[in-house]
């Protein structure tokens, strides 16, 4: 049985042109259209959609989305509209859209619209994780590729990291990933982009069905092509697509990691402990921080490499950087970079590991905060 469509579009030559595309793909048929939205809404009972196509762009047909939802309550809604505005995007969510289209769209791009937004719908709402170093070396790397499969795995939610650490990222190299697009790419294309075409610039990670990764540079020469407000643009796009995003930032600061501040729900300050100097380091780092008028609330260090990993080394570190520490990660050289080696992470390889438990409680902690219950 073919699965019935309803377009609502305003535009003569458009309709036309999107009933071509529809009905030139398999197992969809185009049961009904219209030019305005209250012909659509006066059919309740002759038709039947499984999928409704609404053009947003005229009239007040994004404020007509709950209408549709109830005379419609079997059909799935994504908007139509030229182009991708993130508080249309937030709004059609509420409203109760699935997802967004970009039109006009090829059959290729219908098909990913609904393969993507048809089972769990776009993101309502999106937690954005950035880490940040206050120098190289820290393990932060190490942090989100093990805490993002650990989401992946706990909320059964879309998970997305991107690698914007511009001169050093090697998030595909933990995954063994070769990219055939980098954040380079998607931060140059993203004004042409929507959620479903960002989506396949994001690699996917074998045996890892919820999770994606945008690659970094494959040059260090390559950062500074990244313009910072793409890079912002991408990240709101990111969030529309991924109920979790994970960003890895260059380290030390840096534009990406104080312009964009504002999008990120919480800001983890990775530092490794070798040799001591690296508290001056934080301590110096946080009075950059402490500028922001929520810092208690935005900003989480976290020291890996600890030795002991244990609660009170924990509780001296808080005192030493004067700030509260959230979590410390324990010294497991050996441990990550085995996993690493073989494309896999140390939080499933060695699931029963102090590192993992550490990992797992960070990830419950992020789950636990959206969800607004306690465990
Ligand atoms: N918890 C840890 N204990 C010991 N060594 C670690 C730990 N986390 C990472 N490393 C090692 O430290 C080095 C840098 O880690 P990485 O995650 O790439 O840091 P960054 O992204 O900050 O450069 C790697 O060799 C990695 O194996
Ligand atoms: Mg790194």
């Amino acid at each position: 049985m073919a699965y019935k469509v309803m377009l609502i579009e305003n535009n003569r030559v458009m309709l036309e042109r999107l009933s071509s595309v529809i009905r030139g793909i398999d197992n969809y048929e185009l049961e009904a259209r219209f030019q305005q939205s209250g012909d659509a809404l006066g059919q309740g009972a002759m038709y039947k959609p499984e999928l409704i196509l609404l053009d947003i762009d005229s009239g007040h047909n994004l404020a007509l989305i709950p209408e549709f939802a109830s005379v419609y309550p079997n059909a799935a809604i994504l908007c139509l509209s030229s182009n991708w505005d993130p508080q249309n995007a937030a709004k059609m969510v509420q409203f109760g859209a699935k997802g967004y289209l970009i039109k006009p769209f090829t059959a290729k791009e219908f098909m990913e619209a609904v393969d993507t937004f048809g089972k769990t719908g776009m993101a309502a709402s999106s937690e954005t994780l950035a880490f940040f170093s206050p120098k190289g070396k820290s393990g932060k790397t190490t942090l989100i590729a093990n805490l993002a499969l650990s989401l992946a795995r706990k909320s059964g939610e879309a998970v997305g990291v991107i690698d914007a650490d511009l001169q050093f990222g090697d998030m595909s190299v933990f995954f063994n990933l070769s990219p055939q697009s980098t954040i380079v790419e998607a931060t140059r294309d993203i004004k042409f982009l929507s959620p479903i075409t960002l989506n396949s610039y994001f690699m996917e990670v074998p045996e890892v069905d919820k999770m994606r990764i945008l690659c970094g540079t494959k040059k260090p020469d390559y950062a500074e092509l990244v313009d910072i407000e793409n890079f912002e643009e991408l990240v709101k796009m990111a969030q529309s697509l991924f109920r979790y995003v994970l960003i890895d930032l260059p380290p030390g600061v840096n534009p990406i990691s104080i312009s964009a501040a504002e999008l990120y729900t919480k800001t983890y300050m990775v530092s490794m402990i070798s040799g001591g100097y690296e508290i001056l380091h934080v301590k110096r780092a946080l009075e950059i921080f402490k500028a922001w008028p929520n810092v208690e609330e935005k900003l989480r260090p976290v020291f890996t490499r600890v030795s002991p990993c244990e609660e009170t080394q924990k509780r001296w570190l808080s005192q030493e950087i004067k700030f509260p520490v959230h979590a410390i990660i324990p010294n497991e050289y050996l441990m990550v970079s085995a996993a690493a080696n073989d494309g896999r992470m140390a939080v499933e390889n060695k699931s029963g590991s102090q590192f993992a438990e550490n990992i797992n409680r960070m990830a419950d902690d992020i789950i636990v905060r959206r969800s607004g219950g306690s465990l």
